[in-house]
């Protein structure tokens, strides 16, 4: 029997997120653009507390009335974490309304992680698609920011079903 190499790598991810059954629309990203997190105390070996801003959209995905359709997307997202590993609760984002279809909601989180030298940062668009709840997640690992200026880069995000 032999595995493509893209479904051992869908494997090692769903085996990374605890064993949900994760799906990638192919072609489909989200924009991350502004992005910064950082240490408040700017020494990775103390970091009591941590804060990330950064401003996400998503392009719509297929039709409405597709079984595949996701909606255009946009939010600003801002938020601060505590503890070791650095962790915090989902916060809500500022849904940019002029972009966004009503009912969606995006939020982000700081996951804990053992890789404490870097920041996970956890980004979830939720919407509905024929009455059903939907639930598309990307993590960004990042290193926490000192002088480096904000910047943009692409993350490819999967559903958790
Ligand atoms: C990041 O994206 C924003 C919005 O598209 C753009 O204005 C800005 O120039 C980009 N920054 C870099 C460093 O490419
Ligand atoms: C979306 O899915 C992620 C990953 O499974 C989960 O951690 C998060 O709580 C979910 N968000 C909502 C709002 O249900």
């Amino acid at each position: 029997m032999q595995f493509r190499a893209d479904t051992l790598v869908l494997f090692a991810a769903s085996a990374a997120r605890g064993g949900a059954v994760l799906k990638d629309a192919s072609n489909y990203i989200w924009d991350v653009t502004q992005w910064q997190a950082g240490l408040s105390h700017g020494n990775p070996a103390d970091p009591t507390t941590s804060w990330y801003a950064f401003t996400v959209s998503g392009s719509g995905y297929e039709n409405s009335g597709s079984a595949s359709y996701i909606p255009a997307f946009g939010a600003r997202c801002t938020g601060s974490g505590a503890g070791f590993p650095l962790s915090s609760e989902y916060s809500e984002c500022a849904i940019d309304a002029q972009i966004t279809e009503a009912g969606s909601s995006v939020s982000a989180r700081i996951v804990p992680d053992a890789d404490t030298s870097q920041a996970h940062i956890a980004i979830s668009h939720v919407f509905s698609n024929a009455g059903e709840r939907r639930n598309w997640t990307a993590t960004a690992v990042t290193d926490w920011a000192r002088e480096r200026p904000p910047y943009n880069f692409t993350l490819i995000p999967s559903e958790a079903r």
